[in-house]
């Protein structure tokens, strides 16, 4: 083919001007192009990608739950003829990720090989700007990735939160490992850090014939090691369709982070080309400045000025220490990346101003704050712990608590340690907690039954996340209306969870700790004290009446027989007038299918006998309507709560008048009475 010929003699010439090369040498199968920087280049962007003067192509900027992508103009054809297999092809490009603060990032990059560049329906966070909860697994989609992640979604397996993994239309990788290379002099495996705001250099290699793929990684200025990170078998002539994009996609989730990449190549049928990497920009610098060297310029001004100057900062140093002293142990370092400095929380809540008090909750104040330099809003807690013993467990588990990603938990983004009392980081949930809403004047407006059914249903999905979708069972221990934030589109999303344990820690054995709120304990817990999945399903279901009748569990001002908001639904169950208890403010505008369930349902996970509750599996397939709701027969409820509980070791609570409402309380029941 005279074609061929002339095409293969231009081709070193051809290799400077890669991006020219394309659009006619398609017909040869030979393809390819390079970039060491992007500056001047024509890729097309989207969301918060940008390339800057320099050259870097950020994806993302210091903005959370953000996406962004970027991509090779013109699509690329990866058969020879429409009805061929796709060909051998090779790309590599250079990345970095940096942290904006702390040492972590969310959530990660991807390169993708897409039939679109339309990603505008896809989400941010652990979604990569990739795919949505909908389109996630659909061949549909025929999406090829390989996706870079700094976070742990246990919804999509993700192995660790610093893998790399190949997607094919799912998030949940087809194969992955932890970020690492195996070095060509000895074979041994080293371990890179994704987050480490160092350059690293990517190889993704598909041989068309046997449908291999590898994927390769190694730190920069390090030559691409000749054993791959993945190997896999995957036929991509059964995914890719022709023509199809590639670029690449991030997103980034509570906390800021900036994806970056600085060079890229690709060659169709032939290795990719090199990356000239003396080229390449640098990787911005973001976050904390190093520090200022004062003291090293006015030293040669005036020594006496200097040992004034030294004096007098040694004296403002010393004051500061002891303002933002915390307390920091050696095992601690492992937790590094979750750990903020008492010195940031102080500044970003202005001083823990009373003004920027959110609220008491069960265990500590409050506070609304911005962090300084991310200007992320968060909420913090200041709980006191006076106790040194089990602080190591309580941390380590602090911090698994952090890596539970799931849209109906309130996001715990670390911690810090002082004396006598932690400091948790959450996020910061705009429209507050769920009682304020419940519990309010009549006047005020208060939720809709479309709202409330809806936050009856995310709070189920995150107790359920919470006992079985994740690595071990987390018991929430005190769900109640207050427990539940509201997002700014008002999806409910649970709090304090796995808190409760701060109590269980270096404790007097001899002694058990009920904790959780009164009128949300479930009957066995006074006999047994121990909390188990179906002692949150029992306080879930008097928080489903709570919100369904807009009332509190207990009612201190109501006649004895109905101060238990329980035995009132189950004595107007009996008499089968049950809708009678609903929220009188629903003012008759509500589906009666759902209020009904609603109401059943609450009764049925308030059930006095333990082993008569649904497991949260089943509370959710009753609320998404998938299994009808069993029949409760009257003989199933017939004893009243009140009567139960007195019997069941309750009688000291049920005449605490402190203990109304929404008060929190932990209670020493001497075990063995
Ligand atoms: C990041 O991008 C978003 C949307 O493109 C924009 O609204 C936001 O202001 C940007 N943030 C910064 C820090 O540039
Ligand atoms: C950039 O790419 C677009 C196609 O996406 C094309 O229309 C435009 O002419 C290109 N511009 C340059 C300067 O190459
Ligand atoms: C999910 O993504 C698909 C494909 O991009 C899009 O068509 C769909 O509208 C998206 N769904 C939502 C709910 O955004
Ligand atoms: C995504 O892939 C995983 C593992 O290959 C599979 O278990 C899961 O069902 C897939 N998801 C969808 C939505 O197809
Ligand atoms: C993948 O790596 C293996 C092992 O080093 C090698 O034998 C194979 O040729 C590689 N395949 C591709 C497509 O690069
Ligand atoms: C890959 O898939 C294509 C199209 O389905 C098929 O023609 C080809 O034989 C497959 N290749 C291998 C090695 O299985
Ligand atoms: C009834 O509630 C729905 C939402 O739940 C709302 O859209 C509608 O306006 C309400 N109707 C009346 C008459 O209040
Ligand atoms: C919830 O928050 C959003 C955004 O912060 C706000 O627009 C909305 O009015 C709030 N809703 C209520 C009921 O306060
Ligand atoms: C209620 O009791 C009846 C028989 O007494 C039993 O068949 C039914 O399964 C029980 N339902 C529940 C939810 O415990």
């Amino acid at each position: 083919m005279p074609g061929m010929v002339h095409l293969s003699f231009l081709l070193p010439l051809l290799l400077s001007l890669a991006l020219n090369l394309v659009s006619f040498a398609t017909a040869t199968g030979e393809d390819q192009f390079a970039y060491s920087g992007f500056s001047g280049s024509n890729l097309t962007l989207d969301g918060t990608a940008k390339i800057t003067p320099d050259g870097v192509l950020e994806l993302t900027n210091h903005t959370v739950h953000l996406k962004g992508h970027a991509f090779y103009p013109t699509p690329w054809r990866f058969r020879k003829s429409p009805n061929e297999v796709v060909q051998s092809f090779s790309i590599t490009f250079v990345f970095g990720m940096v942290p904006v603060y702390s040492d972590k990032c969310t959530d990660g990059m991807t390169f993708l090989i897409s039939p679109t560049k339309d990603f505008s329906g896809a989400q941010t966070s652990q979604y990569l700007g990739l795919l949505n909860k909908t389109s996630d697994g659909k061949a549909s989609n025929h999406i090829f990735a390989v996706e870079l992640d700094s976070s742990q979604n246990t919804e999509f397996n993700d192995i660790d939160d610093n893998h790399i993994g190949i997607d094919i239309n799912n998030l949940t990788s087809f194969v992955a490992e932890s970020a690492g290379f195996y070095d060509d002099k000895n074979g041994i495996f080293k371990t890179l850090s994704l987050v480490s705001r160092k350059a690293m250099q990517v190889w993704v290699d598909y041989n068309g014939e046997a449908t291999q793929i590898n994927v390769t990684l190694a730190p920069l200025r390090v030559a691409k090691p000749s054993r791959p990170l993945l190997s896999a078998t995957y036929n991509l002539s059964t995914v890719l369709e022709d023509p199809s994009y590639i670029g690449f996609s991030a997103s980034t989730g509570p906390i800021n982070s900036l994806y970056c990449v600085l060079g890229w190549s690709l060659g169709i049928n032939r290795p990719a080309p090199s990356i000239d990497i003396t080229k390449l920009p640098k990787l911005p610098r973001v976050g904390p400045k190093p520090r200022s060297k004062v003291l090293e310029i006015i030293l040669p001004i005036a020594t006496a000025a200097f040992i004034l100057l030294v004096g007098t900062t040694l004296i403002l140093l010393v004051r500061r220490r002891k303002r933002y002293a915390e307390i920091r142990e050696d095992w601690e370092a492992e937790f590094g990346p979750h750990r903020f400095s008492y010195k940031d929380l102080f500044h970003a809540t202005d001083g823990f101003k009373n003004k920027n008090l959110l609220g008491l909750g069960g265990f500590g104040k409050v506070y609304k704050g911005v962090l300084p330099v991310s200007k992320l809003e968060v909420a913090v807690k200041r709980v006191s712990h006076e106790s040194k013993q089990g602080i190591k467990e309580f941390v380590s588990e602090i911090v698994s608590i952090g890596r539970l990603r799931h849209r109906n938990l309130v996001q715990l983004l670390g911690y810090c340690r002082r004396k006598g009392e932690l400091l948790l980081v959450y996020d910061y949930m705009s429209n507050g907690s769920l009682d304020k809403y419940l519990h309010c004047e009549e006047d005020r407006p208060t939720l809709d039954w479309a709202q409330r059914f809806q936050i009856i249903k995310c709070v189920a999905s995150g107790l359920f996340y919470l006992h079985e979708r994740w690595e071990k069972v987390v018991l929430h221990r005190d769900i109640k209306a207050s427990n539940v934030l509201l997002d700014s589109e008002m999806n409910g999303r649970l709090g304090d969870f796995g808190l409760a344990r701060l109590y269980d820690h270096g404790t007097d054995p001899q002694t058990t700790h009920v904790v959780g709120t009164m009128g949300y304990l479930a009957p066995e817990l006074g006999r047994t004290g121990k909390a188990t999945p179906l002692t949150d399903v029992y306080a879930f279901g008097i928080f489903i009446l709570e919100v369904t009748c807009g009332q509190r569990p207990i009612n201190r001002l109501a006649e004895a027989s109905s101060q238990m908001l329980i035995d009132w639904v189950v004595e107007h169950w009996h008499k089968g007038s049950l809708t009678y208890t609903l929220d009188s403010r629903l003012q008759g505008n509500y589906s009666a299918d759902e209020v009904c369930l609603a109401l059943n349902l609450g009764l049925l996970c308030a059930h006095p006998f333990s082993n008569a509750r649904p497991t949260m599996r089943q509370v959710i397939q009753y609320l998404n309507g998938e299994t009808p709701l069993p029949e409760l027969m009257p003989t199933n409820l017939s004893y009243s709560m009140l009567a139960l509980m007195h019997n069941e070791g309750f009688d000291q609570y049920t005449s605490l008048p402190s203990t109304v409402g929404s008060s929190s309380m932990t209670s020493s029941l001497t075990s063995g009475r």
